[in-house]
């Protein structure tokens, strides 16, 4: 039955948020619940943070937004200096979107428009990992391996060559060596497949998140993806 005019919200009736403070949400019947992953993980600083409040309450007294073809923005400028310096020099260019999917989705374009300027135009394969959550959007989806998330729309997404994740938790193998070493063969056999020259990008969550729940350890995953690192630099 529906409650209300919103869509895509749970059958189950849940509880309606009244504010939040800290890591701390209230509802409208007086509970107070513990926001242990801050949401889809948007909240990172709390609820309720003065500094935060006092941030986007200075900058809407001035501006509440501008386009970057129409204008420069001071405060946006001060953002991507301090992301890049966060980098250690690794990264000097940001740009700013306004969802994880949409991230993905630039990225995505970004790497096939870089090949084809550079007269690459045979690359048309992205590869990701299964499972693996990128963002809800078409080309975000094509990356995803969530089954459930894929089925109904695999005849209209670009899909990627789906690889193994690998996984520390349900590994088969006696070691995690060896379970890193299966996953890779398998890896570059699929590349080998649709030949390297036509691959554009390797999409790795770091951490893994929405469909695998922090199931890898984040040591091994990254001596993993600097491995596939250099699987995809071979190609
Ligand atoms: C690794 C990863 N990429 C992309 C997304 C999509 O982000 P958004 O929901 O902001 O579109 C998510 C969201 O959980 C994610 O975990």
């Amino acid at each position: 039955m529906t409650r209300n005019a919103l869509f895509y919200q749970a059958d189950s009736e849940l509880p309606l948020v009244s504010h939040a403070d800290g890591v701390y949400i209230r509802d409208t019947d007086g509970n107070r619940f513990i926001d242990a992953c801050s949401g889809a993980i948007t909240c990172n600083l709390g609820h309720n943070h003065p500094a935060v409040k006092q941030a986007i309450s200075a900058q809407l007294d001035k501006v509440a937004f501008t386009y970057r073809t129409q204008f420069e923005s001071q405060v946006a400028i001060d953002l991507a200096d301090a992301l890049t310096d966060l980098t250690d020099g690794d990264l000097d260019k940001v740009f700013f979107v306004g969802s994880g999917s949409e991230a993905v989705e630039s990225a995505m374009k970004l790497a096939r428009q870089y090949f084809v300027s550079i007269q690459q135009p045979q690359r048309t394969h992205f590869v990701s990992l299964r499972p693996s959550y990128h963002g809800s959007t078409l080309g975000a989806l094509g990356l995803t391996g969530y089954q459930p998330l894929e089925a109904p729309f695999t005849d209209i997404t670009l899909s990627s060559l789906k690889v193994p994740s690998p996984d520390f938790y349900r590994y088969q193998e006696s070691t995690i060596e060896e379970h890193v070493n299966a996953v890779l063969e398998e890896t570059e056999a699929a590349i080998s497949r649709v030949g390297g020259e036509r691959i554009i990008a390797i999409a790795i969550e770091p951490v893994g998140g929405a469909s695998t729940g922090h199931a890898c350890l984040t040591a091994n995953i990254c001596k993993a993806s600097a491995t596939f690192a250099t699987v995809m630099a071979a190609c």
